[in-house]
């Protein structure tokens, strides 16, 4: 990585504003000209009251929604895309090499098993025959992640059968497996006791140290927000973030 890819955001949105049209023909303005950016490997959280907008944010970045107005902007080492400007294809592949999607209620497919669950993002990436080429290789990094986040040897379970946090486990391998360059956490822990919770915390502070990977993560628990690089409050549609309260201050 060069000092200017360093210094380079790898997900920037500009004046983001996203609305949804109400029941009686006014529109709800969810998001309003939100800015925001994440940097190569910072674990940023997202803090804020049900209701505010963190997860259409959230479906907006990670291509699951478009925005009604404003840009989003991707970067990896060797490229640039801006949401207004995107092919289908380019979506596709942003949103399944890019982007890691991690989500409250797991989202597992219940017929496959949690090795196939994990190899998901490689069906949808790969031609039939292409894939069938590179089966081992993608097995075996699907058994690598599985090991990592402590699930060997459960390969061939069904989701059905794991605890929660074993789920929530094999939904983070399954959103590491092609290497993303952000992973996006919409409250991980959000339907998980407090111990569970604890345990994914770890792992997900662990991951952010082993990967290259950043982070942005929806969370209510202070104790995983506190451990971020960065802490970004939504207010009204928008951030309050802990350097502007700092710029406050050091202005006033
Ligand atoms: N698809 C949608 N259609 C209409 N309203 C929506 C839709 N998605 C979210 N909203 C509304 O947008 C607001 C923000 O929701 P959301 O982003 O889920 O909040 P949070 O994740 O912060 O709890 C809420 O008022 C919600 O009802
Ligand atoms: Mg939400």
């Amino acid at each position: 990585m060069n000092e200017l890819s360093a210094a380079l955001p790898v997900i920037s949105a500009r004046k983001l504003v996203k609305s949804f049209p109400m029941a009686n023909g006014a529109e709800l303005k969810v998001l309003r000209e939100l800015e925001m950016q994440i940097h190569e490997s910072e674990m940023v959280a997202i803090v804020g009251m049900s209701g505010v907008g963190k997860s259409t944010l959230l479906h907006c970045l990670g291509l699951l929604d478009s925005p009604t107005s404003g840009e989003i902007t991707y970067r990896d080492d060797s490229r640039t895309w801006r949401s207004s400007d995107l092919s289908e294809e380019d979506r596709c592949r942003l949103r399944n090499h890019f982007i890691g999607f991690v989500f409250q209620f797991f989202h597992l497919l219940p017929d496959l098993d949690v090795l196939e669950n994990v190899l998901l993002p490689t069906f949808i990436s790969q031609e039939t025959g292409e894939w069938n080429k590179k089966r081992s290789q993608f097995e075996a990094r699907g058994e690598s992640l599985l090991e990592r986040v402590g699930l060997k040897g459960r390969e061939r379970q069904a989701p059905g059968t794991l605890s929660g946090g074993e789920r929530q486990r094999v939904a983070i391998a399954r959103a590491l497996m092609l290497s993303p360059k952000l992973l996006l956490c919409d409250e991980p822990t959000g339907n998980l006791d407090s111990r569970t919770s604890e345990s994914i915390h770890q792992l997900l502070r662990e991951l952010h140290q082993d990967l290259s990977t950043s982070i942005l993560v929806v969370t209510h628990d202070p104790d995983l927000a506190s451990r971020a690089d960065r802490r970004l409050q939504m207010i009204d549609g928008r951030f309050r973030s802990e350097s502007d309260n700092q710029q406050v201050t050091d202005s006033s």
